[in-house]
């Protein structure tokens, strides 16, 4: 059978998203959905026109849904939701701002998700990330495994660019990795980064890493500022539409996700920025990785920190 993917939210997110999907020509239908009128069919019907000039053969559909769940329909049988629906910052605003707004937005999305499309994986971007991928869980009641959510491989992708440029490198030849929160406990690791395979720590000053350490954890900010309404897409779009992709294709790519964690680093009961293996099940194992002392605490920090947060949207 051929492979389906919705995503939930037509703003810059989604949109972006769904493009990169339909692209991809790896599914057979992208659903894109909205409460906007007619927004999702308008930019499926563009992105529909576009497959002659970029050849692919994936169709979009776009549907606008409503408060008691009309439309829905549209996204049975999908093998992957992508819910990019909420607000994004506006500058000088914290993700933990969006936290009430988009936990109605989230729970309502997550139920309508459980009902219509009740074996998909689901991805969850809506900000702030940690707690509305806990709130998805919890509102589907979907095994843990089966709800993750976006957003180390994007501050990964954006701590690899500026390692990249500062060095005047290509960017392939550098590897990072950033686990913890998608906010302020964030934790790049540069004990496991790389470039052209030497250890980050031998081409790079101290005080240089720790810039780009703090560069990378202000990098949604950093756009936000410059953007002045909405926030970045391009960079988040491409993470989460290659995490998508390896739930469909099965693939088995080790990904920093925000997964649950049961037992990895002595850490138990949250969602989490860590590693992880995708495939058709969602999350098929956390992989856990040697860390220096600093970075182990700086782990357990963001845990203990999102663990309360995560509490608090059991009620939103
Ligand atoms: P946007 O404002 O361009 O789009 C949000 C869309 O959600 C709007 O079109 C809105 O109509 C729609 N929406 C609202 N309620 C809905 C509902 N109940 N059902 C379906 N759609 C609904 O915002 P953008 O830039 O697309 O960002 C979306 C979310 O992603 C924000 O919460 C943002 O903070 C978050 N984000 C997360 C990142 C991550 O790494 N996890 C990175 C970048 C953004
Ligand atoms: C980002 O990191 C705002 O979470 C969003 O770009």
């Amino acid at each position: 059978m051929g492979k389906k993917v919705t995503v939930v939210g037509a703003g810059f997110y989604g949109s972006t998203t769904a493009q990169r999907l339909a692209e991809y020509d790896v599914f057979d239908t992208v659903v894109i959905t909205d409460i906007v009128e007619g927004k999702p069919a308008g930019l499926a019907l563009d992105l529909n026109q576009s497959r002659a000039v970029e050849g692919f053969e994936t169709k979009v559909v776009g549907v606008t849904t409503g408060p008691n769940g009309e439309g829905y329909e549209a996204i049975e049988g999908s093998d992957v939701v992508v819910i990019t629906a909420g607000l994004p910052r506006k500058p000088g605003m914290s993700r933990m701002d969006l936290l009430e707004t988009n936990a109605k937005i989230v729970r309502q999305v997550s139920e309508n998700v459980a009902k219509y499309a009740p074996n998909a994986v689901v991805i969850v971007v809506s900000n702030p990330l940690d707690e509305m991928t806990a709130l998805a869980q919890l509102a589907t009641q979907f095994p843990h495994q089966r709800v993750l959510g976006q957003a180390g491989m994007l501050d990964t992708a954006r701590f690899t660019n500026f390692v990249a440029e500062a060095l005047g490198v290509p960017v392939k030849s550098v590897k990072t990795l950033t686990l913890g929160s998608h906010g302020d406990t964030m934790v790049p690791v540069p004990s496991k980064s790389t470039v052209g395979g030497k250890p980050l720590r031998e081409v790079m000053p101290a005080e240089q890493i720790e810039d780009l350490v703090v560069r990378t954890r202000n990098g949604g900010a950093e756009v936000v500022a410059l953007l002045k309404t909405g926030s970045a897409y391009y960079a988040p779009s491409a993470a989460a539409a290659r995490m998508a992709r390896a739930v469909a294709e099965d693939s088995g790519e080790v990904m920093p996700v925000c997964a649950w964690v049961d037992g990895e680093y002595g850490i138990s009961g949250v969602y989490l920025g860590v590693e992880a293996e995708i495939g058709a099940t969602g999350v098929k194992r956390v992989v856990e990785t040697d860390l220096d002392a600093d970075e182990r605490a700086s782990l357990n920090a963001a845990a203990e920190a999102v663990r309360a947060k995560q509490a608090d949207v059991a009620n939103m």
